[in-house]
């Protein structure tokens, strides 16, 4: 896509201007290919983009394939323990090497097709042909992988954004008393959400939409930022009220446990744009389970209390999680088409934690799986709306600034990237 014709950027430029701050995103946006194709080059093949945790390839040899955008790719552990990703495309005449979603590599990967053969390396190590012949094959294109506590994130580009850096030293202190590398998969699952992968984010980015989720307003304060009581009706006022008492409690516990809590927010303005927090959560403060107690009796790294609300973390484009005392939650999107999308969900227990004894597994998942399939209704019903010649971008309430935030990001960084 380097080479986009003078007119489709120009094309691309005028749907960007038709964007008002403040205002959700015109139709076009949802409906036009070529700008879908920019974003799969510019948004997801130049970015970095949460795929997995270290504990879905937990063993030496384990891999699974992927598909960004038009690039397959896979992720492997090698027998060190070193995560590497590879284009997954083979060098003789391009079909892909690994074909299962996942499995166990032996010392060497073969492509089906001629059985040209690579080392863990990606290095051709035979070919059919002479091993002189296949020492002159390239290797198989490497992918950059970067690890921030157990969280795997992959970019395409050649040259990835240097920013995260800068945000895994800031995400660390938040992140490492949950130990994700010492965690097990209890739970993965995949949605495909019929709408435009933007929709998905847009929707996750906000909680004005949460009376919609019934089962996770049991332990989801509403409140994200610092609203404004003056334009509260009495009955979300005492909401507040009972929300400011939660949050005094869990602050003491969190500077009790010495866990950082302060909103770091970096949501647009950079490449790697993320934003993190430590939420107070209702009920009983422990978990997000329907009644609000942890799921799991083996708590995660060192906690001995299992009150401490939830870590969330933003990752633009494609990510958030959540990180309990108890467990984890990732999620992963990518985009299938224009109006398809992925959302993969992963809980997360400690590793030793064993199901029916410490944990049941669907009062671990019910709530999340409930309100991902909330979400998907609200991400298909606004695709439609959003593709009719009628619609009308509406006002960006203040409780919704994280859509306002992700848009901004999102023009950036398309800007950012396009050829001038
Ligand atoms: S395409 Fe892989 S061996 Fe021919
Ligand atoms: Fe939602």
């Amino acid at each position: 896509m380097d080479g986009l014709p003078l007119n489709l950027r120009e094309h691309i430029e005028k749907i960007l201007a038709s964007r008002r701050d403040g205002f959700a995103l015109p139709g076009a946006f949802f409906s036009d290919d070529a700008l879908y194709e920019a974003e799969l080059e510019y948004i997801f093949a130049r970015h970095w983009i949460f795929l997995a945790t270290g504990a879905e390839i937990p063993e030496g040899g384990d891999y699974r394939t992927y598909q960004i955008g038009h690039y397959p790719i896979f992720l492997l552990r090698r027998d060190d323990g070193a995560i590497v990703g590879f284009h997954n495309t083979c060098r003789h005449r391009g079909s892909r090497i690994l074909q299962q979603a996942s499995g166990i590599a032996g010392a060497t990967l073969m492509c089906p097709y001629h059985r040209w053969t690579y080392d863990l390396d990606g290095h051709v190590v035979g070919c059919g042909g002479t091993g002189e012949i296949a020492r002159s094959q390239p290797p198989l294109k490497a992918v950059h992988v970067r690890q921030i506590e157990g969280l795997v994130f992959v970019c395409l580009a050649d040259e990835p954004p240097a920013d995260i850096e800068e945000m895994r030293r800031r995400i660390t202190p938040y992140l490492a008393p949950h130990a994700v590398t010492n965690t097990k998969v209890a739970k993965q699952d995949d949605i495909i959400e019929h709408g435009n992968w933007k929709l998905t984010i847009e929707n996750n980015r906000e909680c004005f939409h949460c009376a919609g989720h019934p089962e996770l307003l049991n332990s989801l304060f509403e409140f994200l930022g610092e609203p404004d009581v003056n334009t509260m009706s009495d009955k979300e006022r005492a909401e507040h009220r009972r929300f400011l008492a939660a949050r005094d409690t869990s602050q003491a516990l969190w500077h009790q446990f010495g866990l950082p809590f302060e909103l770091i927010e970096e949501l647009h303005g950079r490449a790697t744009g993320f934003r993190t927090e430590r939420l107070v959560l209702d009920g009983t403060g422990e978990s997000m389970t329907p009644n609000t107690r942890a799921a799991s009796r083996r708590l995660l790294g060192q906690f001995t209390d299992a009150r401490l609300g939830t870590l969330h973390l933003h990752v633009q484009p494609n990510a958030w999680f959540h990180f309990l005392a108890d467990h984890v939650l990732t999620f992963s999107t990518l985009p299938l088409g224009r109006d398809r999308t992925l959302v993969r969900t992963t809980w997360l227990v400690h590793a030793d934690a064993q199901e029916g004894v410490d944990y049941d597994l669907a009062n671990l998942t019910s709530v999340w799986d409930a309100t991902n399939r909330q979400d998907a209704e609200f991400v298909a019903e606004t695709q439609r709306g959003v593709l009719s010649p009628a619609y009308l971008p509406g006002p960006i309430g203040d409780t919704e600034f994280m859509v306002n935030r992700f848009h901004s990001w999102y023009e950036e960084r398309l800007r950012a990237a396009l050829p001038p």
